[in-house]
């Protein structure tokens, strides 16, 4: 049988429509890995997949991240339902790229919810930057495509701590900062903005006059045309592409009872 596709929003967000066997069987994985990189977010409604499940439809698309062993995580920013992570989580509550400070981000996630609050927080939303950038005019692409980018953990958790200890800041400034273009051309052709929160200040450029042009920018990619803000339903999967995107949870209540299952798409290419 055919994949069927339904648009969510013109330019961002598609659904997924197929029997469930067939998402399992990976015989789709082409089609949805390209229909990823254009449309930022994938939708397969309802299809209740396990954490086997999840992981056997993840490898028809690719390689899966394994931290400590574990290729499945915990999403939830409940302290007590997730040790350890749950602060460092907060930071997902801002417009960002996973892995911005790595040379190789991660292609993708899959998330399946798994417990949902009665109050229907906690939407996940996602920005088509590739969409974005091509909408722009040919000059300012090509004014933004000679720029290039200092990611820093320091501005990843600033505006989450804005009250940081000296002993936090400290923390950060172990992390290496990581300089990419500001325009990832990708070995498709494809354009798309590397930005969000990790992204610090804007190399060679007054830092204030650099800092107006990053958030000028993320205002730009999150206008409600790029966004796809997904409500979530008890057994939906959702997969964002890391490549060509910006994410994040919309804000919950940590104690909400949300928790998502989520496994990581190893990367693929280098920003470049
Ligand atoms: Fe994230």
């Amino acid at each position: 049988m055919a994949l069927k596709t339904v648009n969510l929003k013109p330019k961002v967000g598609t659904e997924l429509q197929a029997p469930r066997e067939e998402f399992l069987s990976g015989e789709h994985g082409g089609k949805i890995r390209d229909l990823l990189e254009e449309r930022a977010v994938l939708i397969i409604r309802g299809c209740n997949f396990n954490d086997e499940e999840q992981l056997q439809f993840a490898r028809g698309l690719g390689d899966i991240q394994a931290l400590g062993g574990k290729q499945i995580f915990k999403i939830s920013l409940d302290p007590v339902a997730n040790p350890g992570a749950a602060e460092y989580l907060k930071g997902s509550l801002l417009w960002h790229i996973d892995g911005a400070m790595d040379l190789v981000p991660s292609r993708g996630s899959i998330l399946t919810a798994r417990q949902l609050p009665a109050t229907k927080e906690g939407n996940t939303e996602t920005c088509n930057t590739y969409a974005a950038f091509q909408d722009m005019p040919l000059e300012e692409q090509k004014k933004l495509e000679s720029l290039r980018v200092v990611h820093t953990m320091a501005a990843s958790q600033r505006r989450t701590y804005p009250d940081a200890t000296e002993e936090q800041k400290k923390d950060w400034e172990r992390y290496e900062p990581k300089i990419h273009p500001l325009i990832w051309t990708h070995k498709s052709g494809r354009k798309s903005i590397v930005s969000g929160v990790s992204a610090d200040y804007i190399e060679g450029m007054d830092i204030e006059e650099g800092r107006a042009l990053l958030k000028k920018l993320d205002d730009f990619v999150t206008q409600d045309q790029y966004v796809y803000s997904h409500e979530w339903v008890l057994g939906d999967l959702l997969i964002w592409d890391n490549t060509v995107s910006l994410h994040r949870a919309a804000p919950y209540d940590p104690y909400c009872g949300r928790l998502m299952h989520r496994c990581t798409l190893i990367g693929e290419e280098a920003v470049a």
